[in-house]
């Protein structure tokens, strides 16, 4: 405890600026999440929260988003754990899974709230950069440090007795290099390290596609093979476990709901170290608004790709270096002053973007998030006067 350190985001003063520092959506939630909180009767507020049908709700939306599934597999409520905020299920699947001594494996740069939760349990962090220049996945590095040293010639067994990691963390795609993984890989990983829990947080899925799940619903099994038969869309990776939130895409970031998708038996351990009423009842009738118009995520998520397409061109064509294929976010490095004075010089014109000072490879940049076009237009004619 006394080695710990509090997990700091810059969170105050944020209101009435353009925020692009946090990966949010910049338009708000659909009109009917605000109609269906405004319509919240004072007893529903007296009342502890009931979560009864919102697993079933969340299950049926995942599984309609994710295309066909095999004959007889479907998502039930018992793959659907919910939680405060993908932060809440951080924290609980580390509780669940992690104990002093432990490992997690993950990769670097990536989301800031996994290390701190490994350091609570007291776990051992082995992180594998990112290859440099162009930020791709590290595979082969992962698929080493989950399988563990590999016998020398003339040797029958590895030389120390090895320990496989307790948990793996992938972000799909990664925030903050955006870098994308097949999930046919993610599958690879999962099928060659049984005795690791491997946790694909896919909380920018949507801006990518990249998810498992449509994989697992069809039927995927270990090394692209097909598991005919089986109910359970889990039920060849039961070390699997999914993450998604309504937090940055469906708008609900301030209500905190987050989502684990696995195995029963992974999300029933997952479940006993939470509380019993963790999620308050405005997220819950915001979740069930939320999932009911994914029409509205459709057009946010489109018109964030469209105005991600726009600047990139820009940037490439003024040569501006930057980075980030998957998510609703790009690095950009300054090149004519430091990325301290044109951090602050937007936040003059106010506009808020995210420092990445001090993280590996990435030292010296700036995380923007992408919003509409209009919004992004704003961002660039601020850019271009605050780095000159
Ligand atoms: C990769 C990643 N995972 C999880 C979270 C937390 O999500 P939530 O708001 O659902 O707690 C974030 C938030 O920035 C994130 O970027």
């Amino acid at each position: 405890m006394e080695n710990l350190q509090a997990y700091s985001a810059p969170l105050e003063g944020r209101r009435g600026m353009l925020r692009l520092d946090f990966n949010e959506n910049t338009v708000g939630p659909s009109p009917k999440v605000v109609e269906a909180l405004r319509a919240i009767p004072a007893e529903h507020v007296a009342i502890y929260p009931e979560y009864d049908g919102l697993q079933a709700a969340v299950a049926a939306s995942l599984q309609r988003i994710s295309g066909p599934a095999a004959p007889g597999r479907s998502l039930e409520p018992h793959h659907i754990g919910l939680f405060n905020g993908v932060d809440g299920a951080l924290h609980a699947l580390f509780q669940a899974y992690g104990a002093p001594g432990d490992r997690l494996l993950t990769t670097s740069p990536t989301f800031g709230y996994y290390s701190p939760c490994a350091r609570m349990q007291g776990m051992a962090i082995e992180a594998i950069p990112y290859r440099h220049n162009d930020f791709t996945f590290p595979f082969d590095e992962i698929l080493a440090a989950l399988t563990g040293p590999t016998p020398g010639p003339g040797q029958v067994a590895a030389p120390q007795p090895w320990t496989p990691p307790r948990l793996l963390l992938i972000c799909n795609p990664n925030n903050p290099t955006g870098t994308r993984l097949a999930p046919e890989r993610i599958l690879a990983l999962a099928a060659a390290s049984p005795a690791t829990l491997v946790v694909v947080d896919e909380l920018y899925e949507a801006f990518s596609g990249d998810s498992v799940l449509p994989l697992l619903l069809a039927g995927a099994g270990a090394e692209g093979t097909w598991v005919p038969g089986a109910a359970d869309p889990f039920a060849a990776f039961p070390n699997l476990l999914v993450l998604r939130s309504l937090a940055k895409t469906a708008g609900l970031a301030g209500l905190r709901i987050g989502f684990a998708i696995g195995h029963p038996a992974v999300v029933e351990r997952v479940g006993r170290v939470t509380g019993p009423y963790d999620i308050n009842s405005f997220a819950v009738t915001a979740a069930y608004a939320a999932l009911d118009d994914q029409a509205y995520v459709d057009g946010f998520v489109a018109e964030v790709l469209a105005a991600k397409a726009l600047l990139q061109q820009r940037l490439t064509a003024a040569g501006w270096r930057h980075q980030g294929e998957g998510g609703n976010y790009l690095l950009l490095w300054p090149r004519a002053r430091g990325a301290a004075a044109v951090e602050q010089r937007l936040r003059d014109a106010g506009i808020l973007v995210r420092s990445m000072a001090g993280k590996p490879l990435i030292d010296g940049s700036l995380r923007v998030s992408i919003g509409t076009r209009a919004q992004m237009e704003m961002f660039w004619s601020a850019w271009q006067q605050a780095d000159c």
